[in-house]
């Protein structure tokens, strides 16, 4: 067993786990990093499958989210925009592919007005909610105990307006049901990103990737730490109290001033707290869980589907994969597709062999792009649900209810332990953007419990 003393110990080497390090070592602290995985970077992973560069984990940069634009100019890194050009392509419940162009879906005017005027309605509310404290807005406790989609239903009975309007913090965001979260988290989701018109628009959401992957975002974070990054250091036990902190995996002990537990939420209890967590947080980390979507990553010889007029960006409330885009990789000449099934779409595909849900899904992006979709070159699922150390995708957040209840603790510092990932951040929840945030903010309220 190697023992070391560092100021503060950081408990996963993701995007926020490295970007805290780097901050507390610019203010003169001593940081070690441990990370289970015998890599940097968790839901941050770019790598080679047959031949292709894949983004397993996230790549998308959005327009606001400053915090990931910064990190990505500062550490050199350079960005290209998705492929748009052409048109879109909606599937209806006639299953027939309508092609479109701009924001709105091809439907009848009269889902058209409703969408619309729903829309309106949710932007107003969202302008009202601080993506930091979404259980202060006066009507958060009402909101946060009625479903989204039953929220949804209340305002309209066109079920066509109900489930476009629900997918986008649904099926593509939260990646659950829409009768298991509130009102109140889909509005965070949605101020997260600024408006619910931004977080639908896929040309904000999904605006840019950096060239050659988003992982090299914590490849180079950990490669300023040298040494101080120990990988395939799972935390078994955190010992604390008021001298501070000691953290151990099997083969090292590190005793510190301070923690940070950089990672999901739902990987808290993997670890046993000497003394025990408080009540409060042993209650409040029961009410988070992830959501589950399959990333599927589809390589042809061309993108086919631009010779035919297509953007690659693709819709559909009604298919298996509910979102596609063309995901062709910078200065690459073969297309590359990317779909997602999500949710309980997700658990059906799980009961078929490997082989029928691979037919499955290409079928569902061959409604979209034709037949050729069907015959990609290389084929590859991103499977988050299985990863021990994430055990979802995108992210975590609370069930019905939880996050009035529960929100305004879940980043609260516990004695000398502090908290900072993804699935706690205001601006940038659930994503790499917030993830920063959240590793600046711990590295920020350490430095400055450490000069009291
Ligand atoms: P993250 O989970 O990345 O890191 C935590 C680390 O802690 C992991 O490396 C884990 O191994 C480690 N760990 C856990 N327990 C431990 C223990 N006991 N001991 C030691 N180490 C431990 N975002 C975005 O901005 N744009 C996008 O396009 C997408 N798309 C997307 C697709 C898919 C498929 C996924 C899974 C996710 C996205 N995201 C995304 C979300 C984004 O990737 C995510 O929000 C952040 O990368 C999370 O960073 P964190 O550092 O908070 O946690």
């Amino acid at each position: 067993m190697v023992e070391i003393t560092r100021d503060v110990v950081i408990v996963g080497a993701g995007a926020a786990g490295l970007t805290a390090a780097n901050e507390l070592r610019k203010a003169g602290l001593s940081v070690a990093v441990l990370e289970a995985r015998d890599r940097v970077g968790g839901r941050l992973w770019t790598d080679v499958i047959d031949g292709a560069m894949l983004e397993i984990g996230g790549q998308w940069v959005s327009p606001d989210q400053d915090a990931l634009i910064d990190t990505v100019a500062e550490l050199g890194l350079e960005t290209f925009s998705r492929y748009r050009e052409g048109d879109n392509v909606y599937v209806g419940p006639d299953g027939v592919a309508h092609r479109f162009t701009g924001e709105m879906f091809p439907v009848s005017p009269e889902t058209e007005r409703v969408i619309a005027e729903v829309t309106e309605r949710l932007d107003r509310m969202v302008s009202e909610i601080d993506p930091d404290r979404p259980w202060e807005h006066p009507d958060a406790a009402e909101w946060d105990a009625i479903t989204w989609d039953a929220w949804l239903r209340e305002q309209t009975d066109d079920d066509e307006a109900v489930r476009n309007l629900a997918f986008a913090t649904g099926s593509a965001m939260l990646t659950k049901p829409t009768h298991t979260f509130s009102l109140l988290q889909s509005l965070l989701m949605a101020a997260s990103a600024g408006s619910y018109s931004n977080l639908v628009d896929a040309d904000f959401i999904l605006d840019k990737r950096v060239v050659g992957g988003l992982q090299q975002v914590p490849l180079l974070l950990a490669e300023r730490l040298g040494d101080d990054v120990h990988l395939n250091q799972p935390v078994r036990t955190i010992e604390w109290g008021d001298g501070g902190v000691t953290a151990t995996t099997d083969d090292l002990t590190v005793r510190a001033r301070f923690a940070i537990l950089a990672h999901a939420p739902v990987l808290y209890n993997r670890i046993s707290f000497v003394p025990a967590l408080p009540r409060r947080q042993h209650q409040l980390h029961q009410h988070l869980s992830m959501g589950f979507v399959i990333k599927v990553h589809a390589v042809y010889e061309t993108p086919f589907w631009r010779d035919k007029g297509l953007s690659g960006t693709a819709f559909s409330p009604y298919e298996l994969s509910h979102e596609a885009y063309d995901n062709s990789n910078h200065g690459d000449e073969r297309g590359t597709l990317v779909g997602f099934v999500s949710d309980a779409n997700a658990d059906g595909v799980f009961e078929l062999s490997a082989d029928e849900r691979k037919e499955r899904i290409l079928e569902s992006l061959s409604h979209y792009y034709g037949e050729e979709a069907k015959n990609p070159i290389v084929y590859y699922e991103s499977d988050w649900g299985s990863e021990e150390w994430t055990r979802g995708a995108y992210a975590a957040s609370f069930d019905m209810g939880g996050l009035h209840r529960y929100g305004p603790d879940l980043r609260a510092a516990v004695g000398p332990i502090h908290f900072a990932c993804s699935d706690m951040a205001g601006a940038g929840y659930q994503h790499v953007d917030g993830a920063i945030r959240m590793g600046r903010l711990a590295a920020a309220s350490i430095v400055e419990a450490s000069r009291s």
